[in-house]
């Protein structure tokens, strides 16, 4: 008796454990007995709630669930935190489990990328401003990584987290172009009680700078109430977040934008639907958030 079909009739006894796997041969053995829809979640790990929310939508929508843990070297720039990219695996498994994830794959560097490796994927337009403006090659190593993901795994649905915004963009319109037979999924964005976006960077925050990261919050919130007040101009509600970063000792902010929601394009003058973003340092920090506004 499988997993799949405990799954399936849950009032079977049997619960055969998670699986983990490394090498390519070892997913391909483990995934092909999988019965549809398989639904995927990709991840770097130092899993938090944000994380297993998508496990567990994934688990109410599909048959079986597959997780990948892998910090990918290709998406970060060379002055960022590769290095110290906080780590955890054995507390990620135990989460995994207990959230229902049927395999988890943890590759190495050299399994994704093997030596003598060419080959990558970039998105256009979609990738350009915000974050790929300040994160030169970061959307193509988000590409590049997905990409593989997908036809390594092959689910029919795969997860990933609005907290991301631009990510969640750029890989719709990959999966589109590269005509992958996946239906990206977006899960909203899971908060800490003070409406901190969870994020595993979360965990550089020492001291008072736990409490200055709720800024960007609070720069959302502001803009928000503005909107919802009939302040409907683009600049006033940049402005607004501006201002709000501003006032926070110990943030710098990096840009704060109000985009088209779908082209990621900035917008001018006034808006009925806006995907409100921003980049902030708080401390050495850097931290990103986002809100989508509608005229209801
Ligand atoms: P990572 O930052 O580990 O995030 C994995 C997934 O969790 C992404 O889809 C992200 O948007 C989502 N996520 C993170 N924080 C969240 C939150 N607070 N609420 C909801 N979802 C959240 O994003 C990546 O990894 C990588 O770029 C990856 C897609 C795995 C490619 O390497």
């Amino acid at each position: 008796m499988s997993t799949f079909e405990f799954h399936i009739s849950r009032n079977l006894p049997i619960y055969q454990s998670m699986d983990t796997v490394t090498l390519l041969e070892e997913l391909w053995a483990a995934r092909q007995p999988m019965p549809g829809p398989v639904g995927l979640v990709p991840t770097m790990g130092f899993l938090h709630e944000g994380h297993l929310s998508l496990v567990r939508r994934a688990r109410e929508e599909c048959s079986a669930v597959v997780v990948s843990i892998f910090v990918n070297p290709t998406q970060f720039g060379p002055s960022e935190d590769l290095a110290t990219y906080p780590r955890d695996l054995t507390r990620d498994l135990a989460l995994l489990e207990a959230a229902g994830a049927d395999l988890v794959w943890t590759p190495t560097v050299d399994v994704v990328y093997p030596p003598g490796f060419q080959t990558f994927v970039e998105v256009q337009g979609v990738s350009h401003g915000l974050e790929g403006e300040r994160r030169p090659g970061h959307f193509r190593g988000v590409a590049t990584v997905v990409a593989k993901l997908f036809a390594a795994v092959q689910p029919q649905q795969a997860y990933f987290g609005q907290k991301d915004a631009q990510q969640a963009v750029v890989i719709r319109q990959m999966a589109r172009d590269l005509s992958f037979p996946v239906q990206v999924v977006i899960c909203p964005t899971v908060r800490e009680a003070d409406g901190l976006a969870m994020s595993s960077r979360n965990a550089y925050l020492h001291g008072d700078e736990r409490a200055a990261a709720t800024v960007l919050y609070r720069a959302l919130m502001a803009a928000r109430a503005a909107f919802e007040s009939g302040s409907r101009d683009a600049e006033a509600l940049r402005q607004i977040m501006a201002d709000t970063i501003d006032a926070e000792p110990l943030a710098r902010r990096q840009y704060v934008s109000c985009a088209h929601p779908l082209t990621l394009q900035e917008l001018d003058g006034t808006v009925d639907r806006a995907l409100l973003s921003m980049a902030v340092f708080v401390g050495k920090t850097r931290l990103i958030d986002n809100l989508l506004l509608e005229n209801v």
